[in-house]
């Protein structure tokens, strides 16, 4: 973070300036990432802060039209940056995996972002399809690993094409990388200091390897948060709760093929991918911001795709930036969008564009008073 001159309206002040890579990527990315950035702006010139953007064009367009995924350069130019800002990865052209394990996941796993951060929560207004849920029942935070577990391409073919194929896909599961995510949940449940309830999401009496080394570290971890209550749950059972009883939970870590199932879930219990953003997570190093849905290139280029998931992975990143405050304007201004005014989540059901829900979450960023 750089300090610098920066001029509001009345008056010259020194204030912070962060340096933000942004890869809008394909299909609707660039569409909601557009959006979120002029939310970004908004709050950023309300708050008196500077965001300093740098536009790299890595996806499907590039790949076809180069072959390229990412250049090798570009690992070590990210890391120059304090955050970055990703639309969503994936084309219809393009044989699925490719942009997936080439862009996506070598991001996450070169730039070590071990925790994969996603929160789930019920705005106001927001129709649930959950019976008889309430915003006060869904609000949740999963801490899934992001670098190990069935994701990091370990096993291969033996025979392969014959009546004899082989196919192994080993889980990868360190002490050191299950720990850290470990402690992460736990300083995160900490920090947010509401239910103060950690679940340990496994499958223990099936992945009997896997999951005694995740079970025996979190509960060693477990014995330096006395203040947080632990508890675990298989990952079958999980999906039955998410359902059932949003409201048992706080925090959640597991590995990272759960964490990635469990989240899917999780966004269509908050509504919908039109409204789940999520956070790669480097605590050390350069984390990256995204909302989870994906591409949606059937709605690309028609103004019709939510961009609040977008808008609200750019309030995560300004929380993990140190800008809490603005984090938190985006947050209340997304609440006045989707209690006043968004008639759906889904894309082409919201009653306004990809563009007024921008403009509209901007000008609320722009009005709301300040929290005292
Ligand atoms: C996600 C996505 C990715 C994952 C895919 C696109 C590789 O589903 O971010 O959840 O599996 O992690
Ligand atoms: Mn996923």
């Amino acid at each position: 973070m750089k300090k610098r001159v920066c001029k509001t309206k009345k008056e010259v002040s020194i204030c912070k300036s962060y340096k933000i890579a942004v890869i809008p990527g394909d299909g609707t990315g660039p569409e909601v990432i557009r959006e979120g950035v002029k939310v970004l702006d908004a709050v950023s010139k309300r708050m008196g802060f500077k965001l300093d953007y740098t536009y790299y064009d890595f996806g499907g367009e590039r790949y076809l039209r180069t072959g390229e995924t990412l250049p090798d350069s570009a690992i070590e130019e990210l890391k120059k940056f304090n955050a970055i800002y990703l639309g969503a990865i994936g084309h219809p052209d393009v044989k699925p995996g490719i942009l997936e394990k080439g862009i996506l996941l070598r991001l996450r796993f070169e730039l070590d972002q071990y925790v994969n951060l996603r929160p789930v929560k019920l705005y106001p207004g927001v129709d649930c399809p959950l019976k008889d849920k309430k915003p006060e029942d869904i609000d949740f935070v999963v801490v899934r690993e992001n670098t190990e577990g069935l994701y990091t391409g370990s096993g291969g073919f033996l025979k392969k094409g014959t009546a004899d194929e082989v196919a192994i896909q080993v889980s990868i599961n360190t002490r050191k990388g299950v720990e850290r995510c470990i402690r992460y949940a736990f300083e995160y449940c900490k920090k947010r200091n509401k239910k103060k309830k950690l679940t340990l999401c496994g499958k223990t009496n099936v992945l009997t390897f896997a999951f005694d080394l995740w079970e025996r570290t979190f509960y060693e971890v477990a014995k330096e948060y006395p203040d947080i209550t632990t508890d675990y749950a298989h990952v079958d059972a999980i999906t039955m709760w998410f359902v059932k009883n949003p409201e048992w939970f706080d925090v959640i870590v597991t590995d990272n093929m759960f964490g990635d199932i469990i989240t899917d879930l999780g966004a269509m219990i908050q509504g919908g991918m039109g409204i789940a953003a999520g956070g790669n997570i480097n605590p050390e190093g350069v984390s990256m911001f995204e909302p989870i849905g994906g591409s949606a290139p059937k709605y690309t280029g028609k103004n019709v795709i939510n961009p609040l998931a977008a808008i609200c992975a750019g309030g995560m990143m300004l929380e993990y930036l140190g800008e809490e405050t603005a984090s938190k304007l985006i947050e209340r201004a997304v609440i006045e969008v989707t209690s006043k005014h968004l008639k759906s989540l889904a894309a082409g059901k919201m009653g306004y564009s990809t563009t007024e829900v921008g403009d509209l979450v901007a000008k609320y960023v722009s009005e709301l008073p300040l929290e005292g």
